[in-house]
């Protein structure tokens, strides 16, 4: 489904990401993990093009269902994104208008993409909202991002992003800013959204742990290079790098329990 071919990304003259390659099938979940600065957050802008600085891609190929991706014009990205390839970030809260009860934001995002009238798209938003577990949807629809937990802005956006059921899901530390307990329900969400609509999904973490329990596939990342690249088991059986090492000794755990 998606094939990034050995990808350089410069956002001046110096290269930020050299030789970057994965590949990920339907309803695959595959993490990127790396420190600070080594390029994650820089790689899925790219496939979603919106590579911010000047960034650009200067060589290699992003293949989206066998198309580039680097060949989109700004109306085919317009239709690409939000409907088949979408995206969730750290926090929703600073994605979602302050100012802008959720309702009238995810009521705009669903008529952007759709013709349908204004109570129909609220009514898929509940729909989408009771689908992440979000208890009384029309409540929240009717709330401001403020009035609600980090936990539960973060279940918004995502139920914002599977709204048009993308094949491609990319998500930038989606619970990177939530308590552990609240993490582990979000992963496992995530995954249930996986088995449900065949979603393929790259997650960006700090965490070794999130990665070792959800995805199959892990890329590690240093300093704009892949450090090491495999499926989940093979990784986390010591097919890897003395860096890969260090980062699995300092897992957390998640959830109370230690996944690797
Ligand atoms: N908008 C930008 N303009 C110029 N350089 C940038 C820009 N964004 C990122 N970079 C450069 O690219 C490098 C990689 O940044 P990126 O945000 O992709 O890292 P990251 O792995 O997502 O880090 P973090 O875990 O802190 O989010 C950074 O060291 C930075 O120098
Ligand atoms: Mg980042």
């Amino acid at each position: 489904m998606l094939e990034i071919q050995n990808i350089t990304i410069c956002y001046k003259d110096r290269p930020t990401v050299k030789n970057f390659s994965m590949t990920l099938h339907r309803a695959e979940i595959a993490s990127l993990v790396g420190e600070s600065g080594s390029g994650k957050t820089t790689v899925i802008r790219a496939v979603l093009g919106l590579l911010a600085g000047g960034g650009k891609v200067t060589a290699g190929d992003i293949l989206f269902e066998g198309k580039s991706l680097l060949k989109n014009t700004p109306d085919q990205w317009r239709k690409l994104r939000g409907t088949d390839v979408s995206m969730i970030f750290q926090d929703s809260g600073a994605m979602l208008n302050p100012t802008r009860k959720i309702g009238d934001v995810f009521v705009e995002y669903i008529r952007t993409h759709e013709s349908i009238s204004k109570s129909d798209a609220w009514k898929r938003g509940i729909a989408m909202l009771e689908r992440m577990r979000l208890p009384s949807g029309d409540n929240i629809m009717h709330s401001y991002p403020f009035q609600l937990s980090g936990g539960m802005r973060q279940r918004v956006g995502i139920a914002m992003a599977m709204t048009f059921q993308p094949k491609l899901l990319l998500a930038d530390e989606p619970t990177s800013a939530l308590d552990v307990t609240t993490q582990a329900q979000i992963v496992r969400q995530m995954m249930e959204l996986r088995d449900e609509y065949g979603t393929g999904i790259i997650i960006v973490t700090h965490n070794l742990g999130v990665a070792a329990y959800m995805s199959d596939l892990i890329v590690v990342m240093k300093n704009g290079e892949i450090c090491d690249s495999g499926n989940r088991d093979d990784i986390l059986s010591g097919n890897h790098s003395g860096y890969t090492q260090k980062l699995l000794e300092a897992v957390p755990s998640l959830g109370g329990v230690r996944y690797v």
